[in-house]
Order: structure tokens, then C-alpha cells, then sequence
């Protein structure tokens, strides 16, 4: 991998949990505009180092980093990050699709009404442009007043990555985006998760290899905390290096 393209650089990254070392020295770029995948049995710690890239984590209060994730060369951990500006260019998508109690147009315009946007004619604009680029506008442009709860499972989620996208991320993480969804809708999102990486750089944690393999440009194992193994995606699924990863791709153990 080219240094340079890397958006995130991890160093010597660790993770604690109180006394609990839930990620281990990690080391690890990310490349812009690609999809990286991070694999691996459950606990492993792909929920914990997905949320070290935007500091979700900061608000559990023992939690405590050693390292640097470096985020175009600078270390997001520094005292002087602005968590909120940082939070907006590297956006999250949970599991759980979990829209506000509001509206699809409000669920969307959130974000940019706390940055102080007010005129209609933008917010209106800014809500069609997410809609569409989370490939949702055509089902909700004649309910965009009605409850974001009352959309299916599958477009409460594209909800979910229209309101990320109307903050404008460069990255957007993704924790299992599709495990709660049927086989349609999660494809709907594999196929969006491919067109969004033309623009935007796609970080997805997925207990689906299958998935992992189909959409991602690289791959990262993680095992027992460890970044064991990382790489291309082909070359992950078809010839790993490491035994570990061959016998969790081969479905031995996980
Ligand atoms: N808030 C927390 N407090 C203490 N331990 C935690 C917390 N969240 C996760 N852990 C522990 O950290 C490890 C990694 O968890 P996690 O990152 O959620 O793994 P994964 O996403 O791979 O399933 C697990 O052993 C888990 O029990
Ligand atoms: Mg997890």
C-alpha cells in the first residue's frame, strides 16, 4: 500500500478498558476511497478499534488509548481535536438501524440545522442530495413528513447513512450495517456501500466474510485483540499468510 493515500494511519494503537487491553498495538493503514473490512470472531475488538477511528469510545469512562491514530497525519487523540468537527467528517452507521422519533426530513437535515443552516430552499436540497445518494429518495419523496420509525428495516438503515451523508463525511464507518436486515435489503446496502466508496472512504466491521469478500478492497483479521493479519481482500480470502486467518476464513473456528 502507497503510503501517503493512507486518510488513517494507526501506530502502535492500544485500547484498554480499565485494566483490559481490548486492542493490542495495532498497526494499520487506511486508504482513501476504498472499502477496508475488519473481520473476526466476536469480542475480538472490531467494534473497539472501528470506534477509536471518530473517538466514539471516549465516552466510556475508564477506557484509555496508548499509540496514535493519525487522521491526514494528525493524531485525533491530541488534546486540542475537536471531537464534535471530527465526529462530522467521520461519521458512524450502527448495527441497529436507529433513526431519530421524527421525521425522514428532519432524520436527515439534523446534522446541518446544528450547523446553524436555516433557509428551507437549502435544507430542502441538502435532504433530496442525501436521499438520493443513500438510494432512498425515490421510496420516501412523497412521505419525506412521515416517522423515519415507520420505513422498513432496510430503509430505516439507508436513513441512517442519508443522515450520516448530509454532514458530508470523508470516511464513514460502518459496525455490521447489515446484520439485522434481510438478504434484499442488505444487498441494497452492499450496492450502495460500493457506489459511496467512488467518494467517500468506507471502513465496515462484518461478522459476513462472504460480505467482507464481496465488497471490500482490503481486509484486516483481528483476533483476540491483535491485528493478525492484513491486506487485500483477494489475497486475504485466497491465499492468507498467516494460519490463523486461513483457518477463520475457512470457517474452522469463529
Ligand atoms: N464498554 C466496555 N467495557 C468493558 N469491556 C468492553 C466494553 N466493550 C467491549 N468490551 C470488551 O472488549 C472486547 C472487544 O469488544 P468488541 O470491540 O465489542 O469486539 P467485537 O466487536 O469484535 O465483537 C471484548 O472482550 C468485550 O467484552
Ligand atoms: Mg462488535
Amino acid at each position: 500500500m502507497v503510503a501517503g493515500k493512507n486518510i488513517f494511519e494507526l501506530k502502535d494503537f492500544s485500547f484498554y478498558y480499565g485494566d483490559f487491553l481490548a486492542v493490542k498495538s495495532v498497526n494499520l493503514g487506511i486508504e482513501a476511497r476504498k472499502i477496508t473490512a475488519i473481520i473476526g470472531p466476536s469480542g475480538c475488538g472490531k467494534s473497539t478499534l472501528l470506534r477509536s477511528l471518530n473517538r466514539m469510545n471516549d465516552l466510556i469512562l475508564t477506557s484509555r488509548v496508548e499509540g496514535e491514530v493519525l487522521f491526514h497525519g494528525v493524531d485525533i487523540y491530541r488534546k486540542d481535536t475537536d471531537v464534535i468537527e471530527l465526529r462530522k467528517r467521520v461519521g458512524m452507521v450502527f448495527q441497529k438501524p436507529n433513526p431519530f422519533p421524527s421525521s425522514v426530513y428532519e432524520n436527515v437535515c439534523y446534522g446541518p440545522r446544528i450547523r446553524g443552516i436555516k433557509k428551507k430552499s437549502q435544507l430542502d436540497e441538502i435532504v433530496e442530495n442525501a436521499l438520493v445518494r443513500a438510494d432512498l429518495w425515490k421510496e420516501v419523496k412523497d412521505k419525506l413528513h412521515e416517522s423515519g420509525m415507520s420505513l422498513s428495516g432496510g430503509q430505516m438503515q439507508r436513513l441512517c447513512i442519508a443522515r450520516s451523508l448530509a454532514q458530508e463525511p470523508e470516511v464513514l464507518l460502518f459496525d455490521e450495517p447489515t446484520s439485522a436486515l434481510d438478504p434484499i435489503s442488505t444487498a441494497n446496502i452492499e450496492n450502495l456501500l460500493q457506489e459511496l466508496r467512488k467518494t467517500i472512504t468506507i471502513v465496515i466491521v462484518t461478522h459476513n466474510m462472504q460480505q467482507a469478500a464481496r465488497i471490500s478492497d482490503y481486509t484486516a483479521f483481528m483476533y483476540l485483540g491483535e491485528l493478525i493479519e492484513f491486506g487485500e481482500t483477494d489475497t486475504i480470502f485466497v491465499n492468507p499468510y498467516n494460519k490463523l486467518t486461513e483457518e477463520y476464513i475457512t470457517g474452522r473456528f469463529g
